[in-house]
């Protein structure tokens, strides 16, 4: 594959023209075909949010748990529509449901350390659609392997970040486009969510409970282990996701080196014992992640970023989010901003809602009715939304492989500066040195 030829393509889709092979598969039907690989708590979310649509036929689905499957089912049912075909009983039936002849994009929402071999798979089937939950793979090497093949398919990987599409965030960007906030400086935001219960499934089976692994339900079944073996930023894109789209991070701007610290470990051991006794087998696991771990990123452009990843000891939700510029700065967690020379007192925080309204961005403004019933606030429409009308319009998606590939490579780096005992690492280039000219295409207009 020629890389030139693959940005000469990228630059022009940016541009709304077609990028994909004549002869593609969507071209004579109106509805987006689609395969949906792992429907486990998340991917019901997105197979109820496609059933709503009236431009998606979700033509199978692949699980390897009946639980799951008949979750689903119910939900084909509840929508008045018939379960598609079922590809289940091995870890691999998902390759067979990537022979479907008539598939446009299959979307992924299987456990993270699934996702590199099952976007693998799907782009070596053909497939030029692909969308994965957060986050890429596990490994640096999966974010590259799965950047090489993108670009050998000519294929868009699209990672599901809902966060970019989060009401305040887009509104938040739409002034940082307009520059009501100077030049940007200093960001921050993170992943700051009590997940104690999802990783015990505490409530989850009727809890209480303190199980997981192959007691486990949902997240508790594999997410904890992670937990279990890493000592990192385990879950980066919800926060970084939305600040790289501010920074222009891979267009015109970059991640150079980043840093990590890692707080000592006591909230789910804490967990355990308090819910089932120092006698039960879980109080002796020895859990590696860092209760609450902290990520310095330094820019090319000379941007900071402080990121938070703390979701083992009982805290509300936030992500904390804040953003700097030399003509003021917006925070979500006191929900206020200053900016100088517009906000009425001088040094006092001045709500934030006003300021929202008024720069709320053009997507919501225009799609903002059809959001209702999508999970987290409506975000989860948008991030579909914007996958299936690129796939219509035969156009890049608007979050790229390489978005996802340099935001998922913040685990492994913060796991290798924790374990160098906090020496910064750098930050590879997925795009060989294309981010100096290539421009964001994110959420530039109401479409997608
Ligand atoms: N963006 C968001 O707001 C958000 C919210 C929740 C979860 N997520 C992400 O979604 C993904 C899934 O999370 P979840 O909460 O749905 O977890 P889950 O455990 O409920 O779902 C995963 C599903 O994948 C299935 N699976 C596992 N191995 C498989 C295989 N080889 N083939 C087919 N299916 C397989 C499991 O049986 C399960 O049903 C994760 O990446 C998670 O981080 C994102």
């Amino acid at each position: 594959m020629k890389r030139r030829e693959f940005v000469k393509n990228s630059a022009i889709a940016v541009a709304g023209v077609n990028i994909l092979p004549s002869g593609s598969l969507f071209s004579d039907t109106k509805k987006v075909r689609m395969g949906f690989i792992g429907v486990g708590f998340r991917g019901q979310g997105h197979v109820e949010n496609a059933l709503r649509r009236n431009d998606v036929d979700i033509v199978a689905v692949c699980d390897v748990s009946d639980f799951m499957l008949q979750r689903t089912a119910d939900i084909f049912k509840k929508a008045g529509k018939p379960m598609p075909q079922v590809f289940k009983g091995d870890p691999y039936a998902y390759r067979k449901l990537l022979e479907l002849k008539n598939l446009d994009a299959v979307l992924i929402a299987s456990p993270w350390e699934w996702h590199a071999p099952m976007i693998i798979d799907s782009l070596q089937a053909g497939l030029k659609y692909i969308a994965t939950e957060v986050i890429l793979g596990i490994t640096m090497e999966d974010h590259w392997a799965v950047v090489r093949e993108a670009e050998k398919q000519k294929a868009n990987v699209m990672m599901l970040e809902n966060v970019c599409y989060r009401r305040d965030v887009a509104a938040i960007l739409n002034m940082v486009r307009q520059g009501m906030f100077g030049e940007l400086l200093h960001l921050q935001a993170g992943y700051q969510h009590d997940l104690r219960t999802v990783k015990f499934n505490n409530g989850v089976d009727g809890g209480p409970g303190v199980e997981f692994g192959d007691k486990g339900i949902s997240e508790a079944k594999w997410r904890t282990n992670h937990s279990v073996h890493r000592n990192g930023d385990l879950y980066p894109t919800h926060g970084i996701g939305p600040v790289a789209q501010m920074l222009d991070i891979n267009h015109g701007n970059r991640f150079l080196s980043l840093s990590s610290f890692a707080t000592k470990t006591r909230g789910l051991h804490k967990f355990v014992v308090d819910h089932a006794g120092e006698n039960h087998p879980n109080a002796k696991v020895e859990f590696k992640l860092g209760d609450i771990v902290t990520t310095h990123i330094k820019c090319v452009n000379g941007e900071t970023i402080l990121l938070e990843h703390d979701t083992n000891n009982p805290r509300p939700y936030s992500l904390g989010f804040r953003v700097q510029g030399t003509k003021g700065i917006w925070m979500d967690v006191n929900k206020s901003l200053y900016i100088e020379g517009v906000s009425k007192t001088d040094d006092s925080w001045e709500a934030a809602q006003p300021y929202l309204d008024k720069y709320d961005h053009p997507l919501w403004a225009r799609w903002g009715k059809d959001t209702e019933g999508a999970g987290h606030g409506g975000m989860d429409f948008f991030v579909l939304h914007a996958f299936v009308e690129s796939v219509k319009r035969k156009t890049a998606t608007p979050m790229d492989v390489y978005d996802a590939a340099v935001w998922s490579a913040i685990t492994p780096l913060s796991e290798a500066s924790i374990e160098l005992g906090n020496q910064t690492v750098e930050f590879p280039d997925f795009t060989s040195g294309q981010w100096m000219y290539r421009k964001n295409n994110f959420a530039l207009t109401d479409e997608y």
